[in-house]
């Protein structure tokens, strides 16, 4: 890809800056990280805590995978390297709209972990939060929601995360979730707590 628009481009100073918007908001803004296997749980549970913020009147926007590869990352597959890429959007459109004030969900497998350490490093310390989906191979592909594990199995689709590409676990994640044996409310309480700890959100 051309470097050459970075050369010949200057950064233009806001007036209006995060901490603005966030006043206005009565709310932090963060990227809040799901990764975890295909099945495992990380939309649902966005989805879920998604409903409680916005009824808190909390601004919110769910980034997920499936969609965003129906747009944005459309012309990317599931090699280790468009992974990387796609990772790599998405960490800087996150980063975007948590500098509009927003609070990012944003739903990837990202199995590797140099890419998710890439997003982390986008941002400061404490505004990328981690949430691992901790759901094995087995009960994800036993859910099979997608009919997904099936076709990998079958060998009709290459490079499918679990089966025939790895899936990388993060070792210190900020918040661990049993997505196999725990409910979704359960789940969204814990993120609900650990941001209320925080002080990124102040609500019941
Ligand atoms: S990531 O690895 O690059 O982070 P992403 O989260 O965007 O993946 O997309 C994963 C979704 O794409 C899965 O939930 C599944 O529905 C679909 N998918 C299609 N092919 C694959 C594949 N080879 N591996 C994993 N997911 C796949």
């Amino acid at each position: 890809m051309s470097n050459v628009a970075n050369k010949n481009t200057v950064w233009h100073e806001p007036s209006i800056y995060r901490k603005d918007r966030e006043k206005m908001n009565g709310h932090k803004s963060v990227i809040i990280w799901f990764t975890g296997l295909s099945g495992a749980g990380k939309s649902t549970v966005a989805h879920a805590l998604e409903d409680i913020l916005h009824k808190n009147k909390i601004r919110t926007f769910v980034l997920d995978g499936d969609n965003v590869r129906q747009g944005l990352c459309k012309d990317l597959g599931f090699s280790e390297d468009d992974r990387e890429e796609n990772i790599r959007r998405i960490g800087e459109v996150s980063r975007l709209m948590m500098e509009a004030g927003v609070i990012v969900l944003s739903a990837f497998i990202s199995p590797f972990i140099k890419d998710r350490k890439i997003v982390r490093e986008l941002v400061t310390k404490g505004e990328f939060i981690e949430v691992f989906c901790d759901a094995p191979i087995d009960v994800c592909e036993t859910r099979d929601v997608k009919g997904l594990y099936k076709k990998a199995r079958a060998g009709e689709i290459q490079e499918f995360t679990g089966i025939s590409s790895p899936y990388e676990a993060p070792a210190k994640p900020e918040i661990l979730l049993d997505t196999a044996n725990q409910t979704i409310e359960k789940s969204v309480e814990r993120i609900l707590a650990y941001l209320r700890k925080q002080q990124i959100i102040n609500v019941e």
